[in-house]
């Protein structure tokens, strides 16, 4: 089965941005692990990243048309995106959740909304770049 892990905005600098919140992983050793883990359960995993939100909107409507099933972090456009909730809601194959750190624990309010969630079979957060398993683990299971 092929999945598309899709990474939303900042999600590039990964390693460097505050790593207290998001550890010291790189975006390309997170994209590199997700493919083997992806491997390791029978999955055809691609990760992409974008700071432009209407790539992820092209993206996410190319997954809708095709069916394929998405592993998404869409970093702070999770919880305002108007865009992204109705391109989540086209999806026809499964769509996990996944955040790196744990939003809802987060002090800032506008963290505690996801436009993603409603469209998602599983919300993975705050288990690091392990979540990223995690959510792939839960697509292989059948999710
Ligand atoms: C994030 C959490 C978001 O609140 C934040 O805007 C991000 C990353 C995470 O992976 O923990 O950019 O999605």
């Amino acid at each position: 089965m092929k999945v598309l892990v899709l990474n939303g905005p900042n999600l590039g600098r990964l390693g460097r941005r505050q790593p207290e919140i998001y550890g010291t992983t790189t975006h390309a050793e997170l994209a590199h692990r997700c493919v083997e883990w992806g491997r390791d359960l029978g999955l055809d995993v691609e990760v992409r990243q974008t700071n432009h939100e209407g790539v992820l909107l092209d993206w996410l409507n190319a997954a809708a048309d095709d069916r394929t099933a998405v592993v998404l972090n869409a970093a702070a456009w999770t919880h305002y995106s108007y865009a992204i909730y109705d391109a989540c809601a086209q999806l026809e194959a499964p769509l996990v959740e996944v955040h790196i750190s744990d939003p809802s624990q987060r002090p800032e309010e506008f963290r505690h909304t996801s436009v993603v969630s409603p469209h998602a079979v599983d919300v993975v957060a705050g288990h690091g770049i392990d979540g990223y398993r995690i959510a792939l683990e839960r697509l292989a299971a059948g999710a």
